[in-house]
Formats: C-alpha cells, structure tokens, sequence
C-alpha cells in the first residue's frame, strides 16, 4: 500500500495542562505555524479547554479532541463526560485508552472497547492508544501485549467504524521520560499492529488505517519516526505544548 493514500495525522495530546485563556494563547500561536500543513492536524485538550480551544480554532486547519469520554449517554457517573457532550460542542475525536489512563486510573481493554464503541457511535473519531510496558519489552511479549490490546479494545467494531479509528502505539517507556523508541522499533510495532488488523479485518481495511506513534516525539526525531512506511503520524505529549515544536513535527509530517 502506498503510504501517501493513508492520512497523516498529528495530534497533540495536552494532558493535564493549560487553562482555557492559555489554551487560545497556544491555539493562537499555533494556527499561523500550521496553516499549510499537508497532514491533519489535531489538538486533544482538557475538557474545560474545549469550548475556548473550539472557538479559537474557527477558520482554521486545527481539529479539537478530547482526551476521554464515557460510554453510557447520561447517568450516575460522577465525574465523566458523555460523548454527546462532547459533540454538541464540536468536538470530533477522543483519545482513548492512553497509558496514563490505564496506569493511573484503572482504565483495562474493556472499558476501553466500551469508550471505543461508545465514540463511534456518536460520530467521534477515537484515537485508541496502545503500547508496552517495559517489563513487557524485556520479557520479550510486546506482540502478544499489543495484538491481545488490539483485539479487545476494537472488540466488536466493525470494518466500517474501523475507517474512523486511529491507533496510536505508544511504548509506554517512551512516554515522558525522554526515550523515544527508535524509528525501526516504532516501525516494527506499528507494522505489526497493521498486521493485526489485517488478520481481524482485511488487508484493505489494515491499509487504510492510520498508526501514529507516540513518546517522546519531537522537533528532533519526528522526520525520522515519519518516514518509516507504517508510522502515519504522532501523538505528541511535552512538544505539543510549544508552538514551534508542534509546528515542526506537523512540517516533518506534511513532507
Ligand atoms: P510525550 O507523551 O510526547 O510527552 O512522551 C506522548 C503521549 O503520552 O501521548
């Protein structure tokens, strides 16, 4: 499959950074930077940041994500964000099943499957993140690690929900530490995942779906980790957050 048919994607994931008023001040900064970028180019804010950062990218190429959502439409769930929330207001994709979910908040494949099924359903794009610990690395089951997650989280999506999800694989030992995995490693994986999906799908449908990778891309390794042929982009963390960098990273993507 040529490469150039899948759609670059590049997405900042902010995390727990950013105020609303600071939100516009780097969607504003950005915007400029990136405004003939030849690849998408995604920002996945704080829920309280959406609104503002949805109004200060009007009229530009920037598209606004959240950085999870639940699965139930409205109910007794203290603290979580219903996809026509999310909607309503124009938001179009969502991050989900993120490492530091998993870590820090119990979230497994299952309720990742759940949000997953949930986001389409609604007509948002999710971008379901999957990776290794490196524990798992060293014991040498980053296959068996990344194919079970594959499986379960698109458990039950079908070949056509499958054209708007987007898979971000993210060792998780890469994740703000620094350590980017090499660009044959991430090519390696991303490969595999794509093998997976032709094996739970078909060939097409593996082909056309975007693989970014993500942690600890940069302004410096982003041209590198880009042009291997299954690395479709990234999720970008810390260099999300400086105008200059993003703007370098969605520069090496648009090539
Ligand atoms: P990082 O984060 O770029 O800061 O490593 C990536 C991510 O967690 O999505």
């Amino acid at each position: 499959m040529d490469k150039a048919k899948r759609k670059a994607i590049i997405a900042g994931n902010w995390k727990m950074n950013k105020t609303p008023k600071e939100a516009t001040e780097l969607l504003n900064a950005i915007a400029p930077l990136v405004a003939d970028a030849d690849c998408e180019v995604i920002a996945c804010v704080p829920y309280v940041d959406l609104a503002a950062a949805i109004e200060a990218t009007k009229g530009t190429n920037i598209k606004i994500g959240a950085e999870n959502c639940h699965w139930a439409a409205s109910g007794a769930f203290t603290g979580e964000i219903s996809t026509g929330m999310l909607t309503e207001i124009g938001v179009e994709y969502v991050v989900l099943g993120h490492s530091e979910r998993r870590q820090y908040f119990g979230e497994t494949d299952e309720t990742v499957n759940k949000r997953t099924k949930a986001a389409l359903a609604a007509g948002l794009k999710p971008i379901v993140c999957v990776g290794e610990l490196l524990w798992e690395r060293e014991c040498n089951i980053t296959e068996e690690v990344i194919a079970r997650q594959i499986k379960l989280d698109l458990w039950d999506v079908t070949e056509e929900e499958l054209k708007n999800v987007v898979i971000a694989y993210e060792p998780v030992w890469a994740i703000g530490t620094g350590k980017t995995a090499t660009a044959d490693q991430a090519e390696e994986v991303c490969a595999f995942i794509r093998a997976q999906l032709a094996k739970l799908y078909n060939q097409d449908a593996a082909d056309a779906v975007t693989i970014q990778y993500g942690g600890s891309m940069n302004d410096g390794n982003a041209d590198e980790l880009v042009s291997k042929t299954n690395v479709d982009g990234g999720l970008i963390g810390g260099a999300s957050l400086v105008a200059e960098k993003f703007a370098a990273i969605v520069k090496a993507a648009s090539k």
